[in-house]
């Protein structure tokens, strides 16, 4: 799950004197840095080590990763004339990313490696607010006021994150992750009519290759909306208890949902709530443990070892 790595010594170790963006497009720390996690705590699956922005920097948007701040975009794309200088990607634009799943593939042997894409409107946001924002309400005003602009932006989008994941699954990835982070911040009719579409389009063309799962964060409100995108695989956040989210969305697995915070209690509440999302989870027809978002940064690796072992104890009896 998302910044996952920032918590270990040994990430911060290979990241010293490399930005965030020089560390997504070399091969060999992408590969050293992804595998970190597997190694520390045997988990059943690695997630590439890149970052939602990547696609849009390789597509030559200004974009830079700031640390304790996110994405930052030097010009923001607020009109038709910005929507039409953005071009499509191709696939040779992120030869690292095939060349690091190249080394990761060969590596991890028999473990699936999950690619990833941002969705949309989450892209659309930073796009647009030029950075982190708590209200979306740049991106929100333009939906209202120029939906033309909007479709023809979130529909560019969603070909370069269509492309984004083609080039991860054909690489070897098998499985991927779509992150609308943000949708959460959406009514769900506004959710229907601007981020359903493009997130939708974003997975078509996808399907019978790989699982195709699809996560938000506080969209509890969304999750029946979100499985017309077609995803085999909902991601519920820790807001939402699992047997309710598997009441709701019967025919799909279902991927959360501890409380990221949870890392930062005692051990008995800790793994008194990693039990209690082990028994939610078996309401739903399948179920993938993960956190119900990030990782934070000041998590003790220790404690995320304990709840690995935990998970691996209970489900593998
Ligand atoms: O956990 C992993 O390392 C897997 C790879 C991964 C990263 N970002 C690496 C990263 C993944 C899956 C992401 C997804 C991502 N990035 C999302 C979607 C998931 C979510 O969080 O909801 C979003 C919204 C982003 C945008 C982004 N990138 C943010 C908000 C930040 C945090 C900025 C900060 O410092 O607080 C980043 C930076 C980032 N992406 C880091 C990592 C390891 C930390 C940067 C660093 O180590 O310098």
């Amino acid at each position: 799950m998302r910044q996952a790595g920032r918590s270990l010594p040994e990430y911060r170790k290979a990241r010293e004197g490399t930005t965030m963006m020089e560390a997504c497009r070399n091969p060999e720390l992408v590969c050293e840095i992804t595998m970190q996690p597997v190694r520390r705590y045997g988990t059943d699956a690695a997630i590439f080590f890149s970052d939602i922005v990547v696609p849009l920097a390789a597509v030559g948007i200004d974009v830079d990763i700031v640390p304790g701040v996110g994405p930052v975009v030097a010009e923001p794309l607020r009109t038709e004339a910005d929507v039409d200088r953005l071009r499509n990607l191709d696939p040779c634009d992120v030869g690292y990313v095939t060349e690091a799943i190249g080394l990761l593939t060969a590596e991890l042997g028999d473990i699936p490696l999950i690619g990833f894409a941002g969705a949309p409107f989450t892209l659309a946001s930073y796009l647009i607010e030029g950075g982190p924002s708590k209200d979306h309400s740049k991106t929100k005003a333009l939906m209202r006021s120029r939906p033309d602009v909007w479709h023809a932006l979130a529909g560019r989008l969603a070909a370069i994150c269509g492309e984004f994941l083609r080039v991860q699954i054909e690489a070897g990835a098998s499985a991927v992750q779509l992150f609308d982070s943000w949708a959460g911040a959406l009514s769900e009719a506004h959710y229907r009519r601007f981020a359903l579409p493009h997130s939708t389009a974003a997975l078509t063309g996808l399907a019978e290759s790989v699982p195709r799962i699809h996560f938000g964060v506080g969209t509890g409100h969304l999750l029946e909306a979100m499985t017309e995108t077609g995803a085999e695989v909902i991601g519920v956040d820790f807001r939402t208890p699992l047997d309710e989210a598997a009441a709701r969305l019967p025919d799909k697995a279902l991927q959360g949902n501890l409380d990221p915070a949870a890392i930062l209690a005692d051990d008995e509440p800790l793994l008194a709530e990693t039990d209690e999302v082990l028994r939610a989870g078996r309401a739903a027809k399948g179920h993938i443990f993960n956190l119900g978002h990030g990782v934070l940064p000041h998590s003790d690796p220790g404690k995320l070892k304990l709840v690995v072992d935990r998970v691996h104890e209970t489900t593998r009896r």
